[in-house]
């Protein structure tokens, strides 16, 4: 059996050492090396061009190497009947825990604000509420919404989440569907993003979502920029309605150097570097897939091409 590598941003070597600990049998291939086509079963893919994954008449898996794959449905043409799974793994939603942690900390304590009256050499005392006076809104409970959740209860925030269908997580309000998300909103005094980029949520960040946030509210997006409608946060922020956004994502990426969100007032801009994919764990997920396709068993984690995620 072969594996197709095809990512022009993670590290080759690095996967197939990883996948030579748990398939030692498996061929590991890197694309633009195919070999005979007809040997490649897996597909591990970051970023595959149009009409790539086509040229392999025995594809029996297609594995992403993100847990999003908005980029992936869109870029590149399904070869049909073949599932397509996402990266679920505890290392990557550990880094995304402690991303929504340290940023949702750093909103609550107002950092941001400590950081301009030191530069100015301002000794100047914010006043602090506690985190259970503070209202955490988590746009998506899935895998990594809901592990983020987690931390910031224990710490004392109450926390709600938003989602598609309804959750039962402990000690933490489900909202539901397009009908609920005003009240959602309204309760949300630091709005965390956790949601996956679909033709339902593109740009779901805008002008209306942010007037329906509490004055001064905080939003945090740390899954994909697509979902910001990014002129409609600058003027946010700009009218004070919002008093700070942290986004790890941005609808390009690298944000260009004269991009306006650059300068926008109040915004922390982190690298696409919430939760990145580990590859030695990753591996160990990935072949077990490999193991369940090779078995005729259905693999975890597959997404649902309709829904987009
Ligand atoms: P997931 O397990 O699929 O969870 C997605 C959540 O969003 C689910 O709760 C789902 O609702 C909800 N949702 C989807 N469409 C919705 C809609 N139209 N309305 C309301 N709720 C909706 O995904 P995940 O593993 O948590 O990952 C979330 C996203 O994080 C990924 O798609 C990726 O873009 C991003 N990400 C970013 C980084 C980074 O480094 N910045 C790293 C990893 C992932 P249901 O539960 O009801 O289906
Ligand atoms: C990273 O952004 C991912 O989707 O895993």
């Amino acid at each position: 059996m072969s594996l197709i590598f095809c990512s022009r941003t993670d590290d080759p070597e690095e996967w197939r050492a990883a996948f030579a600990g748990h398939l030692p049998d498996l061929e590991f291939r890197v694309w633009p090396d195919v070999g005979a086509e007809e040997d490649v079963e897996i597909a591990l893919v970051w970023d595959p061009m149009e009409q790539q994954l086509l040229r392999f008449p025995n594809l029996k898996l297609i594995a992403s190497l993100g847990a999003g794959v908005d980029h992936l449905l869109a870029a590149t043409t399904l070869p049909e009947g073949v599932p397509m799974t996402r990266f679920v793994d505890d290392n990557l939603t550990q880094g995304m825990r402690e991303w929504v942690l340290l940023y949702t900390l750093y909103c609550h304590r107002r950092v941001p604000e400590y950081l301009a009256y030191q530069r100015a050499q301002d000794w100047h005392r914010l006043a602090a509420p506690f985190s259970y006076e503070r209202r955490v809104g988590m746009m998506g409970l899935g895998v990594l919404g809901a592990a983020s959740a987690k931390p910031l209860q224990d710490i004392g925030f109450e926390v709600i989440g938003w989602s598609r269908h309804e959750k039962d997580l402990p000690g933490v309000k489900s909202y539901a569907g397009a009908a609920a998300l005003d009240e959602f909103l309204a309760a949300s005094d630091i709005l965390v993003c956790l949601l996956p980029l679909t033709p339902a949520t593109e740009g779901i960040i805008d002008q209306r979502l942010l007037g329906a946030l509490p004055q001064g509210a905080c939003l945090i997006n740390g899954a994909r920029g697509g979902l910001v409608v990014e002129a409609d946060l600058i003027a946010a922020l700009e009218s004070g309605r919002l008093s700070h956004a942290v986004l790890d994502v941005t609808r390009k990426e690298p944000l260009p150097v004269d991009d306006p969100l650059w300068r926008a007032p109040n915004i922390t801009i982190t690298p696409h570097v919430a939760s990145i994919t580990n590859a030695q764990s990753g591996a160990r997920l990935v072949a077990e897939n490999i193991r369940r396709v090779r078995a005729g068993e259905v693999p975890h984690h597959i997404v649902d091409p309709e829904a987009g995620y």
